[in-house]
């Protein structure tokens, strides 16, 4: 597989495109406002859910914006059989609105009856890397794509593990072709949490491999942090974000914004911050690249 969805159109997004999450509080305004927004980010469960967007909704912003699928349900860390009924209605949700990326994440979201919100950790030993591997391999042998996993934030360690997360990762692309969603946020809070360096998180990942990228806001617990996504997005993360455009390959942007979901404006305008530090860092890159004299747009903030 070469990334691209089979059979689907190329993406048609410019590079490092910033996109926003769907959130239906916001869909009436998108719809009647038609704002900017080169792409939408879509829980696949808020689609699913009882009480979700329905799918009139969804099918009408689709026929505007590119979307990407983002899922909380595959559980490819868990240790129950795959779920066919929810990898049946996500074929069926790629084939009715032909995203440009489909992905989850490096955890587990299920065990047995009981189906979690949370992303809940797993030890990085050879062991799951065999078992997650091989999941990984049949649920993309089963959607016909590749799908993209993403780094998750964490509250504790597993004195089993032996590799970190971005060697694991590195290696799930190299075994099974997949991925990868790189949450800055989320490495930024690792970092915070167990003292790690989220450059050095950066610095492992094959760069190529990345398919999109999320910025979002965390919650400061003083002595440590979580993973909310109820806030914008915090200096040391928009730091770390720079970083990563030193060596980033185009992969789409998105704003991550799950809780106490804010005025749609206010999305805007942390997309637009992406972008000035998006043109910034790509001006420093390639001088000369960037138009600077673009009305409201600031060349240095
Ligand atoms: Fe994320």
């Amino acid at each position: 597989m070469n990334g691209q969805l089979a059979g689907l159109p190329a993406t048609g997004l410019s590079k490092n495109s910033v996109g926003l999450g769907l959130r239906s509080s916001h869909i009436d305004q998108i719809l009647q406002q038609r704002p900017e927004v080169p792409w939408f980010e879509v829980l696949m469960e808020n689609h699913t859910a009882r009480g979700g967007l329905i799918a009139d909704q969804l099918a009408a912003v689709r026929e505007h914006y590119p979307i990407s699928l983002h899922c909380l349900g595959m559980s490819i860390g868990g240790v129950d059989p795959l779920n066919m009924d929810y990898l049946a209605t996500l074929k069926w949700m790629i084939k009715q609105y032909q995203p440009v990326q489909v992905s989850d994440h490096l955890c587990f979201t299920r065990y047995g009856k009981h189906q979690f919100n949370d992303l809940l950790p797993i030890p990085l030993t050879t062991e799951s890397f065999q078992h997650i591997g091989s999941r990984i391999k049949q649920i993309q042998d089963y959607l016909g794509i590749r799908i993209l996993i993403e780094n998750v934030s964490s509250y504790l360690q597993f004195e089993a593990s032996e590799m970190n997360e971005a060697e694991f990762l590195s290696e799930l692309v190299s075994e099974t072709g997949c991925g990868i969603l790189l949450d800055i946020n989320n490495a930024y809070v690792n970092e915070f949490n167990h003292g790690y360096s989220a450059k050095a998180f950066i610095d492992t990942l094959p760069i190529d491999s990345v398919g999109e990228v999320h910025l979002a806001g965390y919650e400061d617990k003083s002595d440590y942090l979580i993973d909310a996504h109820n806030n914008r997005v915090t200096d040391p993360v928009w730091a770390l974000f720079e970083y990563y455009l030193q060596y980033a390959k185009g992969a789409p942007v998105l704003i991550e914004w799950d809780n106490d979901i804010p005025e749609f404006s206010v999305l805007l305008d942390e997309a637009e911050k992406a972008e000035r530090i998006i043109s910034r860092t790509s001006e420093s890159r390639f001088p000369g690249s960037v138009r600077t004299d673009v009305p409201g747009k600031c060349a240095t903030c």
